[in-house]
């Protein structure tokens, strides 16, 4: 299992001071929407200068018809990144359009499927999907997996499941991760790394618990040290 942490502070100062003092550490680090719509290519290539080794999952989550998506798809390229992520709901054709325009890069990045926002709540979601909610993440999963993608966005909760249905390799990040069982903020449903070591998630998303503690370095050691001590 691998820690990414989410660079979700306010300003592109902040999340550079951040990643200074967790420089030493082999890890993942999450770029979102925000950040990257504010700092751009910039940032990546600050957080690259602080430490080439450093792994990126830019979260952008593609959502657009087949071409356009495959055409950001390829662009993405040019950035460097390790990994990111669209949504299963753009459809079958749009997955498969960014993985046959991926194919000819021996370099490419892990592709990873958002299935369900759980920001959604079953009314809601019924609204738009008219669905359930674990009946569309099922099956937005299968549609990743069968569309060549590396793997899905999902709930820790839904990891295991998500691997018997589709394959055993096939990636799940998971964000919503309290480590020690942290205050959840905002997240509805948190899970802790037993948890999810126990549903076999192979990416855990960390974002509050790092950069609000007054330690970041301390708090992502621990968790390196938690997540490699019981492999
Ligand atoms: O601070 P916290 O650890 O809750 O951060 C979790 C990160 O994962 C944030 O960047 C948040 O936007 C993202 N995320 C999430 N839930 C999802 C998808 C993404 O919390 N379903």
């Amino acid at each position: 299992m691998e820690l990414c942490v989410a660079l979700d502070l306010p300003t592109m100062k902040e999340n550079i001071e951040l990643i200074q003092k967790i420089q030493n550490f082999s890890l993942w680090l999450k770029v979102g929407l925000r950040s990257y719509i504010r700092d751009g290519k910039p940032f990546i290539d600050a957080i690259k200068a602080i430490n080439p080794n450093f792994k990126i999952f830019l979260d952008l989550k593609l959502y657009d018809i087949p071409n356009t998506m495959a055409d950001s798809a390829e662009s993405i390229m040019g950035l460097g990144v390790d990994m990111f992520n669209v949504h299963a709901s753009a459809g079958p054709k749009a997955m498969t359009a960014v993985m046959e325009r991926l194919k000819p890069y021996d370099n490419r990045p892990l592709v990873l499927a958002v299935t369900a926002l759980t920001s959604f709540n079953e009314e809601e979601f019924g609204r738009v999907y008219e669905k359930s909610i674990a009946y569309k993440a099922d099956q937005f999963a299968q549609d990743a997996h069968k569309a060549g993608l590396d793997g899905v966005v999902c709930s820790a909760y839904e990891s295991a499941s998500i691997k018997d249905l589709t394959a055993q390799h096939f990636i799940t990040l998971t964000p919503g991760i309290r480590p020690f069982g942290e205050d959840a903020g905002d997240q509805e449903r948190v899970a802790t790394i037993e948890t999810a070591r126990k549903e076999k998630v192979d990416f855990i998303v960390v974002g509050r618990p790092i950069y609000k503690d007054n330690n970041p370095a301390q708090v992502v050691e621990r968790i390196l040290l938690e997540l490699n001590q019981r492999l």
